[in-house]
């Protein structure tokens, strides 16, 4: 694995504005090489800013009938529910992008989380043809303030997982307990990740990952080490403020 690439802006708008220009880059490159773009989209809050972009000044930027969406994770809720991370998504994004439902390859957060598990690993087998781990073009990576990421939380035996695509968890969160959430191989295995994140409270988070000891138990993003692909930390100023 090459070591990560770590650009730091200096303010949030900044690094809303970095993320989406390099996320309109990689398209591009995608639909250029292999006629699609494997989009997979991170939750949380810090993204909401950069699919507003995305679905406004880059809308031409990027060629969105080329484009398929996968989400890293997802809460156990249906899709219409302020905790969906696919709701906020289509809120901020999918709904402003001239795409076909069958672009869309949504969690089924509505259902029991082990078979909406099970249905998400079927989905994406069927569109990247078969077993094994998908080849996403992008993975877009939140940060928690406790060094989760997707739904890869501190201790929780998801982490160890080595065969399966996606799993049904319960995680230490008492607003989202239940969820379903991509497997640390599944995005070691992207072309691309991009962790993005912003702000003061996540500086320890950030340090914990790219400074700290090596203990991913403790501080499970660090297990996001993509094997081929290339990894980039795009943090704003205050993210940063403990490794610069
Ligand atoms: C989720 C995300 C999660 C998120 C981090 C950061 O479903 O919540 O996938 O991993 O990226 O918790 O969340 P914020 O961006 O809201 O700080």
């Amino acid at each position: 694995m090459s070591e990560p690439k770590i650009i730091v802006l200096d303010d949030e708008q900044a690094l809303h504005m970095r993320a989406a220009e390099e996320i309109a880059h990689l398209s591009g490159e995608a639909i250029c090489t292999h006629a699609e773009f494997t989009f997979c989209l991170s939750g949380g809050s810090t993204p909401a800013a950069v699919y507003e972009l995305l679905g406004s000044r880059f809308l031409l930027s990027v060629d969105w009938n080329e484009v398929h969406f996968f989400w890293g994770d997802e809460r156990c809720v249906p899709p219409d529910d302020p905790m969906s991370n696919y709701a906020m998504t289509q809120r901020t994004m999918l709904s402003k992008l001239p795409i076909k439902p069958s672009q869309v390859h949504r969690i089924r957060g509505e259902e029991p989380p082990a078979a909406a598990a099970q249905a998400y690993e079927v989905e994406i087998a069927s569109h990247f043809g078969g077993a094994g781990f998908p080849h996403f073009d992008l993975t877009l990576m939140g940060l928690g303030d406790n060094s989760h990421t997707a739904s890869l939380f501190p201790h929780n035996p998801a982490l160890h997982e080595t065969e399966r695509v996606a799993l049904a968890v319960e995680v230490d969160d008492p607003t989202q307990r239940h969820r379903v959430t991509l497997t640390a191989p599944v995005f070691n295995n992207a072309a691309n990740v991009i962790f993005l994140v912003s702000g003061a409270g996540k500086a320890q988070a950030v340090w914990n990952i790219l400074k700290g000891p090596h203990n991913p138990d403790e501080f499970p993003a660090q297990l996001i080490a993509p094997a081929k692909g290339e990894l980039i930390w795009l943090l704003d100023r205050a993210a940063a403020s403990k490794i610069s």
